[in-house]
C-alpha cells in the first residue's frame, strides 16, 4: 500500500502549462473581463454589451456556464444558433471567448427523466433540482448526458478562432461535493479497493476493531452517512471519504476535459478552483496537475483582514500554479449577495484588489459577472455593469481598471513570475479535512484559518511568506511553518526532517503531527509524528474556552498569551532549549506553571521551533520578531511583491492598512498607481488607504 501523497504523486503527470491567447495581434495581454450571461437578456441588449465591453477594455468573457437548457431545451433538440451569434459578435469585436461546457447546471427535463442522478444528503434526503450542481459526480447516466454536451460543443466550436480556452464545468463541488447516494457508495467501494488492495489493509487503516466496524469484504464498506443523533463517525473513514469526494469530482472533470480534448486538443483547459476565505474545498494540489492553467475564484472578506486574506489565498493559488501566471476567473466589483451581511467595496478597493491579484501572479482579471442580473438568485450581486448602468461609479472604475491593465500588459508584466519569499507556510487538504473532524479535543481547530493567522503575522513584521502546498517542492526556502497540521504521512515527516537536517528552519505549531495519514495517533507522547524533530514530548492537551470558573487564556513567561490550546510538555530533548514557559496564576490553576510552551531544538544542521500553544496573531508576530529574528524595518502597512521577467522587475506596493503609509527610496519608474503622492527625491511616496504603486526597473 502506498501512502496517500506518494500514490497521488505517482498517479499523475503534470500537464504542460498552456495559456489562452487573446485576439490581439500577438495573442498577448492581460485577460480582462468576466462571466457573461447573454442568455439572460434579449438580443437587442447584446450590441450595447459589446459597445460597453470595448469601452471598458474588456478583451475576454466566459460564456455558457449555466446555459445547458438553452443549448439542449429538450433531449432531442439542440440550439446553437444563439451561441453562434454571440460568439461571432464577441470575436468580431476582438473579445476572446472562454467557452464553458455548460454542464454545471442541467436542464429540468433531465432531472424529471432521471431523478436517479440527484445526490443524497448525509441523512438520505434527496437534493432537489432548482439550484445548480444537483447531480451525482458518480452517476454514469449523468455523465453520459454531460459528455454529449461537451462533444457537441467541441465539434461546433473547437476550431472557432474566437474560442480560445475551455472552461470545464464550474466550481466543481460547490453544491455536490458530498454525495451519499448508491452510486457514490459503489464508487467509494471501488476507490477503497484500489487504495488498499485488501480488506485487511483497509481494516487496519480504518481501525475497524473499534465499535465492531470490521468489514469482511469491500461490499461491506459504508459511506459516513447520518448514523443517528448520537453517532460519531470513524475519523479514518471520514478522511478517506473526503479524499474520495475530491477524486470523484476530479474524475468527472477529467472525463469532460478528455471528451473535449479528443476533438480539439489545441486549446487550453481549465476549471475554476475555490481558494478563498472559508473554503479550500478540494485537494487542489492534486487537481492542479490536470489543468493547463490554474484558475481561481476569489471573494473578499469584508473587514480589516480584506487585503491580507486575499494575498494569503492568492499565494496558495500561485503555489498550485507552480509559480506560473494564473487566471483570476471570478471576483466581485463590490458586494456579493450570499452572506448575512454583504458589504460593498469602498471606492478604490475594486482597483486595489484587482492589482493585488496581478501582483500575486494573476495574468487574468475577471469578475462575476459582466451585466448585473435583473432577476434570479444573484440579482443583488455586484457586477461590472451595475443596475445603475453606464453612468455609475463602479462602471467608471471598471473602465479605469481596463486602462491600467492594458498599460501593465504593454510594460511587459504578462508572463513575468512572482519572486519567491524566503519563508513558506505549508498547507495540505488532508490537514484541513482532518481538523473538520468532530471528535477531537476541540471542534474549534482549523488548519486553513491558522495558515492565515501565520500569514498575517508575517505581514505584521514586514515579511511576506509564501503559502505552499505540502506536496510541492519547498526545499529552496529558509523557513517552513506547519500550522495545525494534524495529520502527516511518514513520507511528509521524512521530508520535513531532511529539510531541518540540511540546515532549514522548521516551525511546528500546536495540534501538529499528532496522527498519520490514516488518522492513527502516533503513540509515546505528542506530537508523535514529529517528537524527535521537535525535541519535545507532551502527554496531554490543555484546551481552553468559555468554561465557567476556568481561565480562558494562560500567560507565558515572555508576555505572550495562549488561547485555545496548550500542550502539556513533560520532557525536552538534549539539544532543546526552552524559549518560554507557561507562567502565573492561570497556569498554576492548570498545573502548567513553568511548563515549556515554546522550545527551540537543534536538529541536524538546522533548527526547529516548537510552538505548542495557540498564540494570537500579535504574539505570533512578536515570536517571529523576537524568537526567530525574522522582521524587516519597512512599514508593515506596506506589502511588496516583485514579479520578474527575463529583463525586467515589476515591483508592486500595496497599502494593507487603513492609514497613509510611506514608501521610502524605492527604485524604478512608476508604470501604474492610485492614491500615490510623490514627496521627495530620491523616490519616496505616500500611499493612501487602498493605494497601490507599480514600478518597473531593469533586472
Ligand atoms: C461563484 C459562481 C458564480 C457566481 C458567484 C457569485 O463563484 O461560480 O456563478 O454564483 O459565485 O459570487
Ligand atoms: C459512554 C460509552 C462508552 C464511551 C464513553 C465515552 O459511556 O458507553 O463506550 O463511548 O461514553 O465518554
Amino acid at each position: 500500500m502506498l501512502g496517500h501523497d506518494q500514490s497521488r504523486q505517482q498517479g499523475s503527470r503534470r500537464r504542460d502549462f498552456r495559456w489562452p491567447a487573446l485576439l490581439t495581434p500577438t495573442g498577448g495581454g492581460i485577460a480582462y473581463g468576466g462571466d457573461y450571461n447573454p442568455d439572460q437578456w434579449p438580443e437587442d441588449v447584446w450590441d450595447d454589451d459589446i459597445r460597453l465591453m470595448r469601452k471598458a477594455g474588456v478583451n475576454t468573457v466566459a460564456i455558457a456556464i449555466f446555459s445547458w437548457d438553452r443549448i439542449q431545451p429538450e433531449e432531442q433538440r439542440w440550439d446553437f444558433a444563439w451561441l453562434d451569434r454571440i460568439i461571432t459578435k464577441l470575436g468580431e469585436a476582438g473579445i476572446a471567448v472562454d467557452l464553458a461546457t455548460a454542464t454545471a447546471s442541467a436542464p429540468l427535463w433531465l432531472y424529471e427523466k432521471h431523478p436517479e442522478v440527484l445526490p443524497l444528503e448525509r441523512n438520505g434526503d434527496v437534493v432537489n433540482p432548482g439550484s445548480r450542481q444537483s447531480w451525482r459526480p458518480t452517476s454514469g447516466i449523468f455523465k453520459s448526458y454531460a459528455l454529449e454536451v461537451c462533444r457537441r460543443l467541441a465539434r461546433r466550436y473547437g476550431h472557432n478562432p474566437y474560442v480560445t480556452a475551455w472552461h470545464v464545468n464550474n466550481e466543481y463541488g460547490w453544491n455536490n461535493r458530498h454525495d451519499y447516494s448508491a452510486d457514490a457508495l459503489q464508487s467509494f467501494r471501488q476507490w477503497c479497493r484500489q487504495r488498499y488492495g485488501s480488506v485487511s489493509a483497509l481494516n487496519e487503516a480504518w481501525g475497524t476493531s473499534f465499535w465492531s466496524q470490521e468489514v469482511q469484504s469491500f461490499d461491506e464498506v459504508l459511506l459516513p452517512c447520518h448514523m443517528g443523533n448520537d453517532a460519531m463517525a470513524n475519523p479514518s473513514q471520514q478522511l478517506d471519504f473526503e479524499r474520495f469526494c475530491s477524486d470523484a469530482l476530479k474524475a468527472f472533470y477529467k472525463a469532460e476535459r478528455d471528451e473535449l480534448e479528443r476533438i480539439c486538443p489545441d486549446k487550453p483547459f481549465t476549471t475554476n478552483f475555490m481558494v478563498s476565505t472559508d473554503q479550500c474545498a478540494m485537494d487542489y494540489a492534486d487537481w492542479s496537475d490536470e489543468v493547463d492553467f490554474v484558475s481561481n475564484d476569489h471573494y473578499f472578506t469584508p473587514g480589516e483582514s480584506h487585503v491580507d486574506e486575499l494575498l494569503c489565498s492568492d499565494s496558495l493559488v500561485g503555489s498550485l500554479a507552480l509559480g506560473k501566471p494564473w487566471y483570476l476567473m471570478e471576483h466581485s466589483t463590490s458586494a456579493v449577495q450570499w452572506k448575512p451581511l454583504n458589504s460593498r467595496k469602498r471606492s478604490g478597493e475594486l482597483m486595489r484588489d484587482a492589482l493585488a491579484h496581478v501582483a500575486m501572479g494573476a495574468d487574468a482579471i475577471n469578475f462575476f459577472q459582466w451585466r448585473q442580473s435583473r432577476f434570479g438568485a444573484e440579482a443583488f450581486h455586484s457586477s461590472m455593469l451595475p443596475h445603475a448602468g453606464e453612468d455609475s461609479k463602479v462602471f467608471r472604475e471598471v473602465c479605469e481598471l481596463g486602462g491600467i491593465l492594458g498599460r501593465l500588459a504593454e510594460s511587459g508584466v504578462q508572463g513575468s513570475e512572482l519572486v519567491r519569499s524566503r519563508s513558506a507556510i505549508l498547507f495540505d487538504a488532508d490537514c484541513e479535512w482532518a481538523t473538520q473532524c468532530r471528535t477531537l479535543p476541540t471542534t474549534k481547530l482549523s488548519h486553513w484559518h491558522d495558515v492565515r493567522e501565520w500569514y498575517r503575522a508575517f505581514l505584521d513584521v514586514s515579511q511576506r511568506a509564501d503559502v505552499v502546498s505540502l506536496r510541492s517542492d519547498w526545499s529552496g526556502y529558509d523557513t517552513i511553518v506547519l500550522p495545525t497540521m494534524l495529520v502527516l504521512s511518514e513520507h511528509a515527516v521524512k521530508r520535513i526532517a531532511a529539510f531541518a537536517e540540511e540546515g532549514g528552519r522548521v516551525v511546528i505549531g500546536y495540534a501538529t503531527g499528532l496522527a498519520d495519514e490514516n488518522y492513527h495517533i502516533a503513540v509515546g507522547g505528542y506530537p508523535g509524528m514529529l517528537r524527535d524533530i521537535a525535541g519535545v514530548r507532551s502527554e496531554e492537551f490543555n484546551v481552553l474556552g468559555e468554561l465557567p470558573g476556568e481561565p480562558e487564556t494562560i500567560a507565558l513567561s515572555n508576555g505572550y498569551v495562549s488561547r485555545l490550546w496548550a500542550n502539556e510538555v513533560t520532557g525536552i530533548g538534549e539539544h532543546a532549549e526552552v524559549l518560554a514557559t507557561y507562567s502565573g496564576g492561570d497556569a498554576r490553576e492548570w498545573d502548567l506553571d513553568g511548563v515549556p510552551a515554546i522550545v527551540r531544538n537543534r536538529y541536524g544542521r538546522g533548527e526547529v521551533y516548537y510552538v505548542g500553544c495557540d498564540l494570537g496573531r500579535e504574539d505570533i508576530a512578536a515570536f517571529l520578531r523576537e524568537g526567530m529574528k525574522l522582521s524587516a524595518d519597512e512599514d508593515p502597512g506596506v506589502v511588496h511583491m516583485r514579479r520578474r521577467s527575463a529583463d525586467s522587475c515589476f515591483d508592486f506596493y500595496l497599502n494593507r492598512s487603513r492609514e497613509t503609509v510611506l514608501l521610502s527610496e524605492i527604485s524604478g519608474s512608476p508604470i501604474a498607481g492610485k492614491g500615490v503622492q510623490r514627496i521627495q527625491t530620491p523616490a519616496s511616496y505616500r500611499l493612501s488607504r487602498d493605494g497601490f504603486l507599480v514600478m518597473k526597473s531593469p533586472c
